[in-house]
């Protein structure tokens, strides 16, 4: 654990924001405390095997290393299975973390080729970083714009926002700042 997040601290080195800061210093003061939770794989893992290697080092450590961590079904019970059966999350770091931690929550984000994840909001402010798969993201109601690897995305409290992927899928990382209750999660329905 500590390689990947060993990796993943620097990169909030990049985006000049209060919540990139937060969420590097959140990494780097958990290098060293144990890991509570064991590894899980949901239905939605088949995704991780569709990732074309070489991308990038840090996405193949995060797919080299995807057997031990705690994949999960995202926001367990508020989505149709059409969603959560094509996406899953890890929870790195945070109140119910692999690492404890009640300040911030952080993990990976997974998401099946071809899928639209309809707009979506919750109290928490976020910061998504794309490890590897061009996707169109969009917040409010304006139109999908393009991300790939490196780029990062700012949403803040109860901002709606929308991810889609295209022909690949799509790996980031997440972070939570602020409220980290997901009670207040809630999403479009079409
Ligand atoms: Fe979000």
């Amino acid at each position: 654990m500590r390689e990947i997040l060993e990796a993943i601290a620097p990169l909030y080195d990049q985006h000049d924001s209060e919540i990139a800061r937060d969420l590097g210093s959140l990494v780097r003061g958990s290098l060293d405390i144990a890991v509570t939770e064991s590894p899980q794989q949901v239905d939605a893992c088949f995704v991780l095997s569709e990732f074309q290697r070489g991308f990038s080092p840090l996405a193949d450590l995060v797919l080299d290393k995807s057997d031990l961590l705690q994949w999960r079904l995202v926001v367990a019970g508020k989505l149709p299975a059409k969603f959560t059966d094509n996406m899953a999350a890890v929870e790195l770091i945070g109140p119910t973390g692999m690492i404890k931690n009640d300040k911030a929550r952080l993990g990976f984000f997974i998401q099946a080729p071809n899928l639209h994840y309809p707009s979506h909001w919750h109290p928490a402010e976020e910061l998504y970083h794309v490890v590897q798969g061009r996707s169109g993201w969009a917040v409010d109601d304006l139109s999908l714009s393009d991300k790939n690897g490196g780029d990062f995305i700012h949403h803040l409290s109860m901002q709606p926002h929308t991810m889609e992927t295209y022909d690949e899928p799509l790996l980031a990382i997440w972070g939570w700042t602020g409220e980290l209750s997901a009670d207040g999660y809630d999403w479009k329905r079409d």
